[in-house]
């Protein structure tokens, strides 16, 4: 079974990406702006958003961070994405998910512009990825097309099951690989006989949320296993796949930790520069 590192490809995409600003800092003017906001002290949010400040700084991309406190107003917490909206220096708006329960998430999600939401949740950017002509994807699902990609797994005329269906990652991975001519079914928690339908996967993704789920035999002989899950189990990072005996039936997976969240966030700052770029007027977008 090959395990298909992600973070490796994750350090590789960063350090290019890091030289494409580089070479085309002069001509924009300005470095590539991130704004994350964060409401509440979400412990496993705080980890996530450390990171991507991090893998920012390494991308050449201006990052900030708006730690706000939990309890934060709608309108509070309205007005700071206006004020980022306007903001010429900022090309990618965050919020770190999940908000508090007070707030609403929706409108808090459609108050960013869609030319800076580097997330790709905004209905209008959901929207046109529905209809193929989306400029900007969701990070974890195209984070997974990219890794895919790189290890030369062709999913077309593959049946892909998606398990899981949120707007973050199930729906627009399954979108994703249907625009690659995958046959795509999506799986939730009332598909039934969930064991029977990925007898006939080559392709599972799973983002489901709970450790261990997915069994080995329920799987294909030389299934590939993208595993989006994250789950703690004992103080320790584990996926949705349970992975003693995976080796088995398996041709490729993804590990947890060190799987598909590295790649999430080497796609944040592909987005993220992509939207400078285009924001810069550059005649081309990183690849
Ligand atoms: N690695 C990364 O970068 C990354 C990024 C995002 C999320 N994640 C992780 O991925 C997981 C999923 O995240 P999410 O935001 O998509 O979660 P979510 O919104 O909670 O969605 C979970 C999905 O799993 C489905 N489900 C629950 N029980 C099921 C069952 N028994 N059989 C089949 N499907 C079932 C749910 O179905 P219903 O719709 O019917 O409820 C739902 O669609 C979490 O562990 C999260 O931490 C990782």
């Amino acid at each position: 079974m090959d395990i298909l590192d992600g973070k490796a490809l994750a350090l590789e995409r960063r350090a290019a990406l890091a030289v494409w600003v580089q070479e085309r800092l002069s001509v924009a003017g300005r470095p590539p702006g991130l704004s994350v906001l964060v409401a509440g002290d979400d412990a496993a949010s705080a980890t996530y958003v450390r990171s991507k400040e991090r893998a920012a700084a390494k991308a050449g991309i201006q990052g900030e961070v708006q730690n706000l406190p939990a309890g934060i107003s709608q309108n509070e917490l309205l007005a700071r994405i206006h004020a980022l909206n306007a903001d010429e220096a900022i090309d990618g708006i965050l919020v770190q998910l999940p908000l508090p329960k007070e707030l609403d998430e929706n409108e808090v999600l459609d108050a960013i512009d869609p030319e800076k939401d580097v997330d790709g949740f905004h209905p209008s950017n959901s929207g046109a990825l529905w209809q193929q002509r989306g400029r900007v994807a969701p990070c974890t699902p195209l984070g997974i097309m990219h890794l895919l990609a790189a290890h030369n797994i062709e999913v077309c005329g593959k049946h892909a099951v998606v398990v899981g269906r949120s707007n973050i990652v199930g729906r627009p991975m399954a979108e994703l690989l249907l625009q690659k001519n995958a046959t795509v079914t999506i799986a939730h928690s009332r598909t039934t006989d969930l064991p029977n339908l990925l007898s006939s996967a080559d392709l599972v993704v799973s983002a489901v949320g709970r450790a261990g789920f997915i069994q080995p035999e329920w799987l294909k002989p030389g299934v590939v296993c993208i595993d989006v899950g994250i789950n703690r189990v004992d103080g320790r990072l584990v996926g949705d796949f349970q992975w003693q005996g995976l080796e088995n039936v398996a041709s490729a997976a993804t590990p947890v930790p060190g799987g598909v969240g590295p790649m999430t966030i080497a796609t944040l700052m592909h987005n993220t520069i992509a939207s400078w770029a285009r924001h810069c007027g550059l005649d081309s977008s990183p690849t």
